[in-house]
């Protein structure tokens, strides 16, 4: 069960602005203005009330949200598309895998360039908006940690946008090699650390309306060359693409209903929330290749 204090995420966000600040990335007046909002803070009787939130799984989650997900565009999609969609542009067709596929977002882009498109998500709702989406690509239930595809078989697997849901990255990054063909390509898109720790988790209203989030872990960068480097991956590129420096709009002047929280938070103080923002990396994306032979071959 997490705990979510309005108070505790504004004074978080000055917090990590003014570290910032210690380390000379802002000055003196910036540093007295954030103490002075902090005191201010800690008085405001707005804050007081703390919600009890519970972690969903992500087949309920996604539940929910498969139901407007391709709505509006994730903000997300432009700190991996720019990225990710040069690489899978430049490889000639074959058999690709879109792992954590949801609504088919890559798996339509793949079998637009005449790829044989297999899609796998633990999602059954997901998955039919993808069916429905991507009519040419196969679309199969399915675990990250036991994709329902055979060993070496694929010469692409794309995930994006979902490692972030799994507590333990190896198993994950033990399939992508094993359904890979010797010298095939993984293409890999993350919610970054950084991003993670700042809260930025849509909310969830179980069939009850109680509040949950769906569970996020906050894997280090580190985390994914440790899980793919001993299974054959060889490493290609990696891209942290960085959040925009945006000027900050005036305050909100109250903390909005728990369902638009942790972004109303943010507003209610827009210098630190720019601060504590601005220059962290948004995504982690990652290219890496099965080598061609095993290393005791
Ligand atoms: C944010 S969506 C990303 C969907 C799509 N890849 C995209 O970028 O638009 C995350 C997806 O990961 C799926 N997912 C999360 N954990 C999973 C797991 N352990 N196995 C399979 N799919 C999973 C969810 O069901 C959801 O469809």
């Amino acid at each position: 069960m997490g705990y979510e204090h309005p108070l505790a995420y504004v004074l978080g966000l000055e917090g990590i602005a003014l570290l910032r600040s210690f380390i000379g990335e802002f000055d003196r007046e910036f540093t007295e203005a954030r103490l002075a909002e902090v005191r201010r803070l800690l008085d405001d009787e707005s804050l007081g009330a703390a919600v009890d939130v519970e972690q969903v799984s992500t087949v309920e989650g996604y539940r929910g949200w498969s139901r407007s997900y391709d709505d509006g565009r994730n903000a997300l999609f432009d700190f991996d598309e720019p990225t990710v969609l040069p690489i899978l542009d430049a490889l000639p067709a074959g058999v690709a895998v879109d792992a954590a596929c949801g609504t088919g977002r890559y798996a339509r882009f793949l079998a637009e360039r005449g790829h044989r498109v297999i899609g796998v998500d633990s999602s059954p709702d997901m998955l039919a908006h993808a069916d429905a989406a991507v009519p040419s690509a196969e679309f199969r239930v399915g675990e990250l940690a036991r994709l329902p595809v055979d060993d070496a078989t694929a010469d692409l697997v794309v995930c994006a946008l979902a490692l972030t849901h799994v507590p333990d990255l190896a198993p994950v990054f033990a399939e992508f090699a094993r359904v890979l063909r010797p010298g095939g390509q993984l293409v890999v898109s993350d919610l970054h650390p950084e991003q993670v720790l700042r809260g930025s988790i849509p909310p969830v209203r179980g069939p009850d309306g109680r509040p949950g989030r769906v569970v996020v872990f906050r894997h280090l960068v580190g985390d994914y060359l440790r899980a793919a480097l001993p299974v054959g991956l060889e490493l290609r590129d990696c891209v942290e693409p960085l959040l925009p420096d945006v000027p900050p709009a005036p305050p909100a002047d109250s903390p909005g209903p728990w369902d638009v929280w942790p972004w109303s938070l943010a507003a209610l103080v827009p210098e630190a929330a720019g601060a504590a923002k601005a220059g962290t990396p948004a995504t982690v994306i990652w290219h890496f290749q099965r080598a061609r032979r095993s290393s005791s071959g």
